[in-house]
């Protein structure tokens, strides 16, 4: 495995690839890998010959106290699952070669980032849109694979692709999960033992509000509602609990189309999202 610390590196070792005529996958991390970002891996490979991981804890994804500074970090441990799953390439680059003193430009997804996480988190996903972009430039993958837990990312990094004509395909990997349902995440570690247990509602409450769509409750305030509650009585603080139509994230009051239904909640100073797909 080649470990690329600047953007002349990772490209020169793609140009060598791409000479041999060799498809390249990437899966774009910002590090501290669990088995969620590993399943990532595995269906970038079976989609190409050579698989990048980026690590790179993007500072300008993060707002005024967010959690950059403590995001956790373990380059060796992650080199080695790395090296463990067959990834061919860690881009691993250093903060100051990703953004020039006098960074300027950005990528700005309209329509699809004023909801859910882009209304609690303001700027977050312009912080994602160009360091995605900015990836995608100099890795040029054939193939970029993200986690559906990041529902709203998905879309945005799709609309961005679509919009910019790059020239890769976005491939959407399920969510995995914890033993007990809890999804999988850098920031878990943050729980404590007992934030830990109770965190589990979130995926308990999606699940419930899951059947009860099976069994024929389309109303999207009863669905929110019983999520809601379901967290609150598990100790969770409600960041928000929306039901949106999975094309635009527009609110929904009936799920008589492919809905997402999507939840950010605190346990103590820990934010996690979750979501479940209606429909
Ligand atoms: O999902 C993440 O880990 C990050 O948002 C990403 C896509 C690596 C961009 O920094």
């Amino acid at each position: 495995m080649t470990i690329c610390r600047t953007i002349e590196e990772m490209r020169a070792q793609v140009r060598d690839w791409r000479q041999a005529g060799l498809r390249v996958g990437l899966v774009p991390t910002m590090g501290y890998l669990h088995e969620g970002h590993m399943s990532l891996v595995d269906l970038a490979a079976q989609r190409a010959e050579r698989v990048v991981l980026s690590i790179y804890v993007n500072p300008t994804q993060f707002g005024p106290g967010e959690d950059l500074d403590k995001y956790p970090r373990d380059f060796a441990r992650d080199e080695a699952l790395c090296r463990q799953r067959g990834v061919q390439a860690l881009f691993y680059p250093e903060s100051r070669a990703m953004y020039a003193p006098s960074h300027s430009t950005w990528v700005v997804v309209e329509g699809l980032t004023e909801t859910l996480c882009g209304r609690s988190r303001p700027g977050h996903f312009r912080g994602v849109s160009t360091v995605v972009t900015k990836l995608f430039n100099i890795v040029q993958p054939d193939v970029a694979v993200f986690g559906r837990k990041d529902a709203q990312q998905v879309l945005v990094i799709q609309r961005l692709v679509r919009d910019l004509d790059q020239p890769v395909e976005v491939v959407v990997a399920p969510i995995v999960r914890e033993a007990d349902g809890l999804a999988m995440s850098s920031r878990n570690t943050y729980l404590s033992a007992d934030e830990r247990r109770r965190a589990v509602c979130i995926s308990q409450a999606l699940q419930d509000a899951a059947d009860g769509y099976a069994g024929g409750e389309l109303d999207a305030c009863r669905l929110r509602a019983g999520v809601t509650a379901r967290i609150q009585a598990g100790g969770g603080r409600v960041d928000y609990v929306e039901c949106v139509s999975r094309d635009t994230l527009q609110a929904v009051t009936r799920v008589d189309q492919p809905a997402l239904l999507a939840v950010a909640a605190f346990f103590g100073k820990t934010r996690l999202i979750d979501n479940v797909y209606l429909g």
